[in-house]
């Protein structure tokens, strides 16, 4: 070859590569242009705005509903707190499929046939990510706290009119109802806590379920309210040293209140104003990409935000800044069948609220931020990855025609006929969609770390502080 036939050749593979390197580099920004721009569509059409948070302040109602949220000494039994089902560490849920809670004296934390008879259902731990005051109207998987009436503050609730009027929000009302349920925290009468605790709680009998038979639920549930604040601050017994440092955080958080005016809605308001303040979770990548940074996620998860605001219509349900409207529906999943023989115990979810049949098997939509964290999934956690809950979440009529181990169908006419329309109607995904929808969910995971701040290094009690 020629130098000049060689040069020429030269000149020729160069000009090709670089003609080749702008026409791909051209064409994956079009790609990428364009997916920013349908996303910009779909954020600006739904009004989404970043996730605003009350600024962390650990004032002295903060570090009282701290205390209470991590010490077990708020259980019959003193062995679990708010924390044992709710760790940071597991997402706030606790990992387990079902949450346990303390039996009749053996601390196995599982449920009683005794319990179940009276209705009581096994249920996966939900999150508490960004339960705040305001926006948030209902709280449970059935929604049996919820705001009925904001401005005059009436909430539905297990007790009714019984609860006190101060309440002011539905996260104030939830944390005072774990204390006094049996399954969660209150444990039975004649229990007696462990041989091994340490100072004067060890072998001590449950004190805060006093009797063996109340006349009501309710009266039940004031009972327990009563007996626990007497546990705490001890009005009228010689208080412990402990209790005189609950009393002095009491007085501390709540400077106008005297005493003997303390109820059970101090303890509830201070564990609500901790949860609110200490699990605001926010800053997350979708965050930082609603604030214009469109780096901030990566084309995959874009075009899972696409499918998630568009084809997957799961924006319909899971809408806005939390990822929730905050309402029930039926997506097909059915309690464990083999937890739920011929159906008899069957987790009906808002129905055993509103004793509505067309409520049957509806559950809240839950709000999706950090949902990467608080696996396994669904009110019955029978799903135990994100992909898992993903496949069977978009295809809700997948167990439609298999059996249960004692043969009868797993869905039947009753499980199917309330399930969203919305899902039956979801045109079919492939195993890649559902792959970029997962990855979406990830840009949901706040950034912020979590405070250090959030755990006590110890509680009054002198108990093991709940676990992390
Ligand atoms: C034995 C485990 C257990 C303990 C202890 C426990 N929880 Fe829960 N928590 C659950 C389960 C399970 C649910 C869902 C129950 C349902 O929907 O019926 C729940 C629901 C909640 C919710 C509602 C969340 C939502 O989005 O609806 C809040 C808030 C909450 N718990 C806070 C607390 C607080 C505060 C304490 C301590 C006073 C506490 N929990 C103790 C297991 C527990
Ligand atoms: C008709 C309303 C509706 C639609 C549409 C919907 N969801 Fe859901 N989603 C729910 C409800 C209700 C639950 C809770 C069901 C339960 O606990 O049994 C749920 C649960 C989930 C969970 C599990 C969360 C947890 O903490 O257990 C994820 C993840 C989820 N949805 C994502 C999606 C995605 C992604 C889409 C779109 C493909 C979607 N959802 C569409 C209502 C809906």
């Amino acid at each position: 070859m020629s130098n000049q036939k060689l040069l020429l050749y030269f000149f020729w593979v160069i000009l090709v590569a670089i003609t080749g390197y702008l026409i791909s580099v051209n064409l994956l920004l079009n790609i990428v242009s364009s997916i920013d721009e349908k996303l910009q569509y779909v954020i600006n059409i739904n009004g989404l705005t970043p996730l605003k948070i009350r600024q962390y302040y650990p004032d002295k109602k903060f570090i009282l509903g701290q205390a209470l949220f991590f010490d077990p000494v708020l259980s019959g039994n003193r062995n679990i707190s708010c924390a044992s089902c709710h760790l940071v560490s597991k997402g706030l849920s606790d990992g387990r499929q079902f949450s346990l809670g303390p039996s009749e004296g053996n601390f196995s934390r599982k449920l009683s046939n005794n319990m179940i008879e009276q209705g009581v259902r096994k249920r996966n731990s939900p999150d508490l990510w960004n339960r705040d005051a305001i926006s948030v109207k209902n709280l449970f998987l059935d929604g049996r706290i919820e705001v009925l009436d904001s401005e005059k503050k009436i909430f539905q609730n297990p007790i009714g009119d019984a609860l006190l009027k101060q309440f002011q929000n539905a996260l104030e009302v939830q944390a005072i109802f774990p204390i006094a349920s049996e399954s969660e925290m209150s444990g039975l009468f004649g229990d007696k806590s462990e041989k091994n605790l340490p100072g004067e709680h060890a072998d001590k009998v449950n004190d805060l379920v006093n009797k063996s038979k109340y006349k009501t639920g309710t009266e039940k549930i004031l009972s327990i309210h009563a007996q626990l604040l007497e546990r705490l601050i001890s009005r009228k017994a010689m208080p412990e040293t402990w209790q005189i440092t609950y009393r002095n955080m009491f007085i501390e958080a709540y400077p106008e209140v005297n005493l003997n005016k303390l109820t059970i809605y101090h303890v509830g308001s201070a564990i609500g104003h901790f949860e609110e303040l200490a699990f605001a979770a926010n800053n997350s990548r979708w965050d930082q990409y609603l604030e214009g940074k469109t780096e901030a996620i990566n084309n995959q998860e874009k075009l899972g935000a696409l499918i998630f605001f568009g084809k997957g219509y799961c924006s319909s349900c899971h809408m806005d800044t939390l990822l929730s409207d905050f309402k029930f529906h039926n997506i097909g999943i059915i309690s464990d069948p083999l937890f739920t023989p011929k159906g008899q115990f069957e987790d009906l979810g808002r129905y055993f609220v509103t004793k509505n049949k067309k409520d049957m098997y509806k559950f809240r939509t839950p709000p999706l931020r950090n949902v990467t964290k608080s696996a396994p999934y669904f009110h019955d956690g029978s799903s135990a990855t994100l992909y898992e809950a993903l496949i069977r979440h978009t295809n809700p009529l997948k167990y439609e025609n298999s059996f249960r181990e004692d043969g009868g169908l797993m869905m039947e006419k009753r499980h199917i006929a309330s399930i969203s329309p919305i899902l039956l109607n979801m045109p079919k995904m492939s195993d890649e969609e559902i792959a970029y929808l997962q990855s979406f969910l990830y840009t949901l995971e706040s950034q912020s770390r979590v405070n250090a701040e959030i755990f006590p290094t110890a509680v009054p009690s002198g108990l093991a502080v709940g676990p992390k």
